[in-house]
């Protein structure tokens, strides 16, 4: 069976890339404060959609001593949307763009928010951030896939080992949320459920239908820690 989780490698993948867009999007910022950078899959309402799901469903981590990490923060704009909605938790984002921390870290100074961020490659293994009660991806895993990078020994493609990262800084019974556009609902289940991660819930976006084919553009997933 083809294996539909590989997928070809684009310049989405390669941290230069990252590095540039952030790099324009700090400048941009430094000229207008106003201009926070772009918002991933805003115009699907993902972030809106993350966002009512951890204010509302994961309520029991809405305290000072809980935790949240952002993988791949990019402009850090999620984990400020949560803020912004009162979830008290410590915020932390990884990414491992420097233009990226620094972009975010510019945001969270001008605007006085208690968000924190640290440049990591999350598959180092001697990233070892320890242990969160939320683990979430806003487009991450969808711009990992796009690397054709391997690790290990065994050169395993990132994406195959990408759930062991997530069991390696998830408490147990804590959640992970991601959202994707690039995997459906089923691939990315089959990506994490590998190991010690199993499905609790799916987030809906509206549908679309084209040549008789239903299927929404993004989806979102959450999964808990066995
Ligand atoms: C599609 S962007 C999404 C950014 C952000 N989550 C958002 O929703 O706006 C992907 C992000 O993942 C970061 N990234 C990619 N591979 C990474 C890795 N191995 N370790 C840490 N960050 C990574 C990139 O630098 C980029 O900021």
């Amino acid at each position: 069976m083809e294996d539909t989780t590989r997928l070809n490698e684009s310049k989405l993948g390669t941290k230069k890339y990252w590095d540039d867009f952030y790099s324009v999007e700090r400048v941009n910022f430094k000229e207008n404060p106003e201009d926070t950078g772009e918002c991933w899959f805003e115009d699907n309402g993902a972030e809106e959609g993350m966002v009512n799901f951890i204010v509302e469903n994961l309520n029991e981590f809405n305290n000072k001593e809980s935790s949240v990490i952002d993988l791949g923060t990019g402009n850090g704009h999620l984990l400020f949307e949560l803020y912004e909605n009162d979830f008290e938790a410590n915020m932390l984002g990884v990414d491992y763009s420097a233009e990226s921390v620094q972009f975010a870290t510019d945001i969270a100074k001008a605007k006085e928010y208690p968000v924190k961020f640290t440049q990591a490659d999350i598959f180092d293994s001697n990233w070892t951030p320890g242990e969160f009660d939320i683990v979430a991806d806003k487009g991450t895993l969808d711009a990992i896939a796009l690397s054709g990078l391997t690790v290990g020994e065994n050169n395993q493609s990132v994406v195959e080992v990408y759930h062991s990262v997530i069991e390696k800084i998830l408490k147990k019974n804590g959640t992970f949320l991601i959202t994707s556009c690039n995997f459906t609902e089923e691939e990315l289940i089959r990506i994490i459920t590998k190991g010690q991660l199993a499905v609790s819930e799916t987030i809906e976006y509206p549908v679309f239908e084209f040549g008789g084919v239903k299927g929404s553009t993004i989806c979102s997933v959450a999964f808990v820690k066995k």
